[in-house]
């Protein structure tokens, strides 16, 4: 069976552990990203979803490699994470971030869609601030927030199709995103620690077996998944 796994932001992170997961499970993977993933059996993409348009432009050849797909797998991996409040950003900063996190995501699933085989999956990367903000975080908590809505919109207007959509929910998990956003700090990083209640970080691999659950697991359709290891209310 001709299995894809068809991916955005796979070139590092929770999306190339992802890459990995879904290769020895006996998917094809193609990637879409800035950043080559240099891995047997990945086709790869150089596309940045900051220009939504760069999709259209490749589509016809996208929709090539997956003629032959008897099963999907849309995961929704990239996101940008911008520190910025309601009183400092700039609009084109927040138009950007809209782009990468909604728009391209919208323009890739309506192309998608059409083609999927029932039993395949759109799954989302959503994150503890797709339902609580914290501060200066203004663009990635909308961003996130939104991504929910569209988990859930999509769900709906996909009824009858056989296709299920999911919205997975990671808590602090060790990339570069996380290390970049606390500059690598290690007291900022005990202090992020100490709010799991595992009291560490959540490895990316954990994160792609979630997600690969999700893949198989049709009747958590419309669902909201929190994969934060438990945090800590305080
Ligand atoms: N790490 C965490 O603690 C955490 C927590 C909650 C949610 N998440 C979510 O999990 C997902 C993966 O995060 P991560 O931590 O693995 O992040 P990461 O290590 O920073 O990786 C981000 C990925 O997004 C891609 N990307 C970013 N901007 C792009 C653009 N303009 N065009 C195309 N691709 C772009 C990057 O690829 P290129 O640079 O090659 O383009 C990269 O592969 C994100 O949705 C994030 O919000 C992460």
């Amino acid at each position: 069976m001709d299995k894809v796994l068809l991916i955005t932001g796979g070139s590092r992170g929770i999306g190339k552990a992802t890459c990995l997961y879904f290769l020895e499970k006996g998917y094809r993977v193609i990637n879409l990203s800035r950043n080559n993933l240099a891995l047997e059996g990945v086709t790869q993409f150089y596309i940045d979803l900051s220009f939504p348009d760069s999709i259209h432009q490749q589509k016809e050849l996208l929709l090539s490699e997956l003629k032959d797909a008897e099963k999907i797998v849309l995961v929704h991996c990239a996101a940008s994470h911008n520190k910025n409040n309601i009183l400092d950003i700039v609009q084109q900063e927040l138009v950007k971030s809209l782009a990468i996190n909604i728009v391209s995501p919208t323009v890739l699933t309506q192309i998608i869609s059409s083609i999927m085989p029932a039993g395949s999956s759109i799954i989302y990367l959503g994150s503890s601030l797709s339902e609580k903000a914290l501060p200066n975080t203004y663009s990635y908590s909308t961003n996130k927030h939104a991504v929910i809505g569209m988990m859930r919109a999509t769900c709906q207007d996909l009824s009858g199709t056989g296709i299920h959509t999911v919205c997975v929910c990671p808590g602090f998990t060790d990339t570069e995103m996380l290390r970049h956003h606390i500059n690598n700090n290690p007291n900022a990083l005990f202090a992020i620690t100490q709010k799991v209640s595992f009291k560490r970080l959540i490895t990316p691999s954990e994160i792609a077996e979630t997600l690969f659950f999700c893949s198989k697991t049709p009747a958590i359709n419309g669902s909201v998944i929190h994969a934060n290891l438990g945090q800590v209310e305080t």
